[in-house]
């Protein structure tokens, strides 16, 4: 069976349509005093695909609750799908006395799981922090779908090296264009972001920014406006995960974007190409 967070109902159902298992119907309640309590009342059958991005922090208790109630109901395996993964970027200690995040949220998930797949986490080797047997899927691909098919000369770049992998998966799925990179730097006081171009020209060509996940968006807001400046033509931004927190979306807008495309990892207006497929080629 199929068992949601409520942050990942459009995926899951369309994980249950693409695998043809059951879909469970959770409720997710909250006391007075701000407790959550999720549970999955109609869990039936001996085995449970948890599908739940962790994309706040409410999401990681009701993730843990749902491992526990499908458990008690009788689930002997389950399978613990984290969409979208948050608190990945804090993959090491980044100061004196900070902790190792990903690894503390990782351990409570294997608590309660006999398998963890994640999709496209920002540092693959967060995989490694869990107990239990945790494997990562590449959706990147996906993104190329979406695309228009009359791009100029298309250029798909990414706004990091870190993120060249996933730019060049993009431009492999859709079939054309180049791929490149910016260098770039964050204040870690700030947040302020400023990119260097690279030496690729842009005038009057496509591009695609792509990213594993728009955040704040000053990455890729940053990335568009050099682009504009530069000549590009139409310049889209493409994002495994997109998170939009804050004013990402009118940052991007003001920045010159024409158009923004993400997946279902996290479910948001520009979610417009799912994660289903890879994920139920991974769970077969
Ligand atoms: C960083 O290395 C990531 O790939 C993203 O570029 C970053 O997390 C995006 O964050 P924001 O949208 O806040 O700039």
């Amino acid at each position: 069976m199929i068992v949601p967070g409520s942050s990942s109902q459009l995926l899951a159902a369309a994980l249950a349509e693409e695998t043809g298992r059951p879909l469970a119907t959770p409720t997710y309640d909250r006391f007075p005093d701000g407790e959550t309590l999720a549970a999955v009342p109609d869990f039936a059958g001996d085995e449970a695909t948890i599908v739940a991005a962790t994309d706040s922090d409410a999401a990681w208790v009701e993730l843990l609750q749902l491992q526990d109630a499908v458990r008690e109901a009788g689930a002997e395996r389950v399978t613990t799908v984290v969409p979208y993964m948050g608190y990945a970027r804090q993959d090491e200690s980044f100061g004196d006395g900070e902790p190792v995040s990903a690894r503390a949220m990782a351990r409570a998930i294997s608590t309660g799981t006999d398998r963890v797949v994640l999709v496209n986490p920002h540092e693959p080797g967060v995989a490694d922090f869990y107990d239990a047997p945790a494997e990562t899927v590449d959706a990147a691909g996906a993104l190329a779908e979406p695309l228009p098919g009359d791009l100029a000369e298309p250029l798909f770049l990414a706004p990091d090296e870190g993120a060249v992998g996933i730019a060049q998966t993009v431009r492999d799925a859709y079939g054309a264009g180049e791929t490149d990179y910016f260098e770039k730097h964050r204040d870690r006081e700030t947040g302020a972001v400023a990119v260097s171009p690279s030496d690729a020209p842009v005038s009057g060509r496509d591009v695609v920014v792509v990213d594993d996940i728009v955040a704040t968006g000053s990455t890729m807001s940053e990335s568009v406006a050099v682009l504009t400046e530069r000549g590009a033509g139409r310049v889209l931004a493409a994002c495994v995960h997109p998170m939009l927190a804050a004013n990402a979306v009118t940052k991007l807008r003001g920045a010159g974007v024409d158009r923004i495309v993400g997946s279902d990892t996290i479910e948001r207006g520009c979610s417009v190409v799912s994660v289903a497929p890879v994920l139920a080629d991974a769970l077969e």
